[in-house]
């Protein structure tokens, strides 16, 4: 294989080395400081980017000495893991810290700390700075792995400690990561974005596209496969331009076929994926690596070129179902197709909208994330009228989720008796079947079986398609 160099800002292990002494550091302050191993509770928001990050925190705090608990008011140091992209998320999560105020009010010892996207964007930081003043530590994406430092400090100084950096973002390998999960996993192959979508926040919380090393990548994968992984996930905001500060390029097609070479029986998935930089070479490369599940989650957004247009998205409404008709024509009804929509956006008539529900008409998607505009500060479309009153939009989004109904309803019927290798991953709900398992396209399968079945795959057939999931049973 070729020796690749990311041309971007890795962490210097010697950086690294120091956080490892913080942990030791730590480790001893806070035996002195409890009378018992304390506990941590890591609550985290968004994407699958900040359950990611999430893991790396718990890694560190393991190493440091701490326990886990999910019981907020049970824990010695509470890390909120923030969200940005939407107005609702972050009034969850002062409503969240804000309850908290009475617990460290009768608890001082305990910790309470605030990271992630939110926190990276200064007027957040600030409003708590002055209105949440029993949060002890607040750091940015940045630097999640100077994690150790920072707690030292918050836990040994006096003052409150705040440290968010505005840099383009870096990349530190070898931090160490307690995954919620073993039999599934989610690798980040890049971070940030460069798309400035006119609505998006991430691209200014998130710093500037950068890939990680092929090398690191496969070294994770192999080790997650050799310690009986069933399912990796690969995550970036914008896989597809995976590679693209890598001398020599890498592309993402290049890089799941080289995880796709590993032994072992394991599924790759991967997201997201943005139709400007999806390329058909992407499109086949899923099609002919077996390992890669056949889903594809390529967010539209809308399905007017004018609204795209103002949405800096670089693609239009032609383009992406070019894209979708090409991967329908290469893996057809083994292809499930997942989209996110953002309704109302500032300036979108009914009659532009009404180009969205052509699309997903068009489309036949599997299913949908749909999310009413949140204006985001800082951000160019935050700046643009925006006349359409709230419930308007409201009347939208429902009408888009009442077409989506019939169109998903429609679509589960073709799975009626067919039989699926599905990965078993969890126990079904309370009153309902005993197990819930993903096929291939990721819907979810619900049936009875043992559950030592969890953590494995297994050729299961679909008795009762319904909208959202498929009852089946273990096929003969
Ligand atoms: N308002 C509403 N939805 C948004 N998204 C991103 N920013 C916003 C916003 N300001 C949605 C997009 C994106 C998904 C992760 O969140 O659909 O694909
Ligand atoms: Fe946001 Fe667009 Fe980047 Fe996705 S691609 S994170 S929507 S700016």
């Amino acid at each position: 294989m070729d020796n690749f160099a990311a041309k971007t800002s890795t962490v210097p292990k010697i950086q690294l080395d120091i956080q490892r002494d913080y942990c030791k550091k730590v480790k001893k302050v806070i035996s002195q400081k409890y009378d018992s191993q304390p506990l941590a509770c890591v609550v985290t928001y968004g994407c699958q980017q900040n359950v990611a990050d999430s893991e790396k925190i718990k890694g560190m705090l393991n190493e440091m000495g701490y326990g886990f608990t999910d019981e907020r008011t049970n824990a010695q140091l509470v890390i909120f893991n923030t969200c940005a992209v939407r107005e609702h998320a972050e009034d969850r999560v002062f409503g969240n810290v804000g309850a908290l105020k009475k617990y460290k009010h009768e608890n001082p010892g305990v910790i309470i700390a605030c990271c992630g996207c939110m926190m990276q964007q200064p007027h957040i930081a600030e409003k708590i700075k002055r209105s949440y003043p029993f949060v002890d530590l607040v750091f940015g994406t940045h630097v999640v792995h100077e994690l150790p430092g920072l707690l030292y400090k918050a836990l040994t100084g006096k003052k409150r400690v705040f440290e968010i950096p505005d840099t383009d973002g870096v990349i530190a390998e070898g931090v160490p990561v307690l995954r919620d999960e073993d039999k599934r996993a989610w690798i980040p192959i890049m971070y940030g974005c460069n798309n400035f979508c006119s609505y998006c926040i991430v691209p200014y919380v998130r710093g500037r596209e950068r890939s990680r090393e092929p090398q690191q990548i496969l070294k994770e994968a192999k080790e997650l496969v050799e310690s009986g992984c069933k399912e990796i996930t690969l995550l970036g905001q914008n896989v597809n331009s995976y590679g693209k500060n890598l001398e020599p390029r890498v592309t993402f097609a290049r890089l799941l076929r080289m995880i796709n070479d590993i032994d072992g029986d394991f599924r790759i998935r991967f997201m997201t994926s943005h139709p400007k930089d999806c390329t058909r070479e992407l499109l086949e490369t899923m099609a002919q690596c077996d390992k890669v599940a056949k889903h594809l989650h390529l967010p539209f957004q809308s399905g007017n070129n004018r609204v795209l247009k103002a949405m800096n998205r670089n693609y239009t409404r032609e383009k992406y179902l070019s894209l979708i008709n090409y991967a329908k024509e290469l893996m057809g009804d083994s292809l499930s197709i997942t989209s996110d929509i953002i309704v109302g956006f500032p300036g979108e008539t009914y009659e532009e909208f009404k180009d969205t529900l052509s699309l997903i008409e068009e489309v036949k998607f599997t299913s949908l994330f749909t999310f009413i505009y949140s204006p985001r500060k800082g951000t160019p479309a935050a700046q643009m009228p925006d006349p359409v009153p709230a419930e308007e939009k409201g009347r939208w989004l429902r009408e888009l989720l009442a077409a989506q109904e019939k169109i998903s309803a429609e679509n589960m019927k073709k799975y009626a008796g067919k039989t699926f290798k599905c990965f078993v991953y969890g126990k079904g709900k309370p009153g309902g079947h005993s197990l819930e398992a993903r096929t291939d396209g990721n819907i979810i399968v619900e049936f009875d079986g043992d559950e030592s079945l969890i953590g494995t795959f297994k050729d299961i057939t679909v008795t009762e398609p319904l909208t959202y999931v498929l009852k089946g049973r273990l096929a003969e």
